[in-house]
C-alpha cells in the first residue's frame, strides 16, 4: 500500500515539484494550501506531469479546526512536509506578528496533531539564514547559528528550536530540518514553476521577468563586494533538486528507526555562484540577454555563503545533479510559457 504524506503549502514553488517527486515515488499525497500565494491550477500541472491529481483541501494551517477535520477525512497519514509559511524577508520586517502567526501557529498545530493521528514524522523548510552572515565558506551544520536579522529567519530559528524541544520532551515523532540555500528553476516539462505575486523580489524569477520585457531591467544589488567580483555570492540549488531530496528525507523516516529523532542537512551544491555569474550563465544557457545595470547593496543582504553539502551527500544518499545552464534553461522555458511566449 502507498504511504500517504500530507504537504502542507503543497500548491507553491517548492511544494508543488515535492508533491510531484513524491508521486513519482509512489506516495499518496494530500495537499493542504490557503492559496495566498498560489493558484489551484496548479493541480493541473502536478495532474498532468504524474497522471495524479493529489487530494486538495483548501484550508489555513493556522486553523487547527481545519486541520483536524483533514486528518479524520483523511486517515493513515504517515508524514508531512511542512511547506505552508510566510517566506518574504522584507514584507516580514513590516509585518512581524503576520509571519510569526502563520509560521510558528502552522508548525505548533501541525505538531499538537501528530501524536493523536499516529503520524510519524516531519520534514520542515528550513533555511541557510539561520547561519546568517558565516564566518567562513563552504558551511556545515556545526556552523553557529547567528542572531535573525528579519522576523521571517526568526521563524526559521524558533521553528527549528520548537521541533528539537518537542522531540526532547517524548513526543513519539521524529522531524529532518532541511536547510535549503536558494532554490530556483522549473519543472523541465514547463508545467509548474515559481509563480510570484506582483514586482519579483528574489534574483531569477526578477532575471526572467527583464529578459522577457516584463521588467524594464534588472538591478544587480551592490559590485563592491568582497567577492571576486564585486556581486553577491550563493548556492544556487535547481528546485527539482530540492524536490527529491524530501522524497529521500521522508523515506528515512518512515523506514528507518536506526536514525536520530532529529536530524539536519544543508542542501545546496557546494558551489557559490556571484549574481554576475548567474546572469552570464543563463544568458549562455539561452542565448537570450539580460538588461541590468549595478545599482546600491540591498539592505541587510548576506554578502557569500554557499553549503557545504557533505553530510547530504554522505548520510542522506542525496547530491545535486542539474547543471546551472540547465536550471536557467528550464527558469526561461517557464518564464515563456507563463508570458504565453
Ligand atoms: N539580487 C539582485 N537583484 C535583484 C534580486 C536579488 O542583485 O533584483 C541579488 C541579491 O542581492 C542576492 C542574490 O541576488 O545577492 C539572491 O537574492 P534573493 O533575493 O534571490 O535570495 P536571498 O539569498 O537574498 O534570500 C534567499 C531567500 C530567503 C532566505 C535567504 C537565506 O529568498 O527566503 O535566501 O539566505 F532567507
Amino acid at each position: 500500500m502507498k504511504e500517504k504524506i500530507l504537504v502542507t503549502g503543497g500548491t507553491g514553488y517548492i511544494g508543488s515539484h515535492t508533491v510531484v517527486e513524491l508521486q513519482n515515488a509512489g506516495y499518496e499525497v494530500v495537499i493542504i494550501d490557503n492559496l495566498s500565494n498560489s493558484n489551484a491550477q496548479v493541480l493541473d500541472g502536478i495532474e498532468s506531469i504524474t497522471g495524479i491529481r493529489p487530494v486538495f483541501v483548501e484550508a489555513d494551517c493556522t486553523d487547527a479546526a481545519a486541520l483536524r477535520k483533514l486528518f479524520e477525512e483523511n486517515p493513515g497519514i504517515k508524514g508531512i512536509i511542512n511547506f505552508a509559511a510566510s517566506k518574504a524577508v522584507g514584507e516580514s520586517v513590516q509585518k512581524p506578528l503576520l509571519y510569526y502567526r502563520n509560521n510558528l501557529n502552522t508548525l505548533i498545530n501541525l505538531l499538537d496533531l501528530m501524536p493523536e493521528f499516529g503520524v510519524k514524522g516531519i520534514v520542515f523548510s528550513s533555511s541557510c539564514t539561520v547561519y546568517g552572515e558565516p564566518d567562513a565558506n563552504p558551511i556545515d551544520e556545526t556552523a553557529p547559528i547567528k542572531p535573525a536579522t528579519s522576523p521571517y529567519g526568526n521563524t526559521k530559528q524558533i521553528s527549528e528550536e520548537i521541533i528539537e524541544d518537542y522531540i526532547k520532551s517524548g513526543a513519539p515523532i521524529k522531524s529532518i530540518l532541511l536547510r535549503y540555500f536558494n532554490p530556483i528553476g522549473a519543472h523541465p516539462s514547463s508545467k509548474i514553476g515559481e509563480l510570484p505575486l506582483g514586482v519579483p523580489q528574489n534574483l531569477v524569477p526578477y532575471l526572467t521577468q527583464a529578459a522577457a520585457g516584463i521588467r524594464k531591467e534588472l538591478t544587480v544589488f551592490g559590485n563592491d563586494y568582497n567577492t571576486p567580483d564585486g556581486s553577491c555570492v550563493r548556492d544556487y540549488i535547481d528546485v527539482v533538486d530540492l524536490a527529491k531530496a524530501h522524497v529521500i528525507a521522508m523515506k528515512r523516516m518512515l523506514d528507518r528507526d536506526d536514525k536520530d529523532a532529529v536530524e539536519i542537512f544543508n542542501l545546496g551544491t557546494g558551489r557559490g555562484l556571484s549574481v554576475l555569474e548567474l546572469i552570464a550563465s543563463f544568458e549562455r544557457a539561452t542565448g537570450v540577454k539580460v538588461p541590468h545595470k549595478i545599482g546600491e547593496r540591498r539592505a541587510g543582504d548576506i554578502e557569500k555563503i554557499w553549503a557545504d553539502p557533505k553530510k547530504a551527500n554522505e548520510d542522506l544518499g542525496w547530491t545535486a545533479v542539474v547543471p546551472i545552464d540547465e536550471t536557467m534553461k528550464n527558469a526561461w522555458a517557464w518564464q515563456c510559457k507563463v508570458t504565453g511566449k
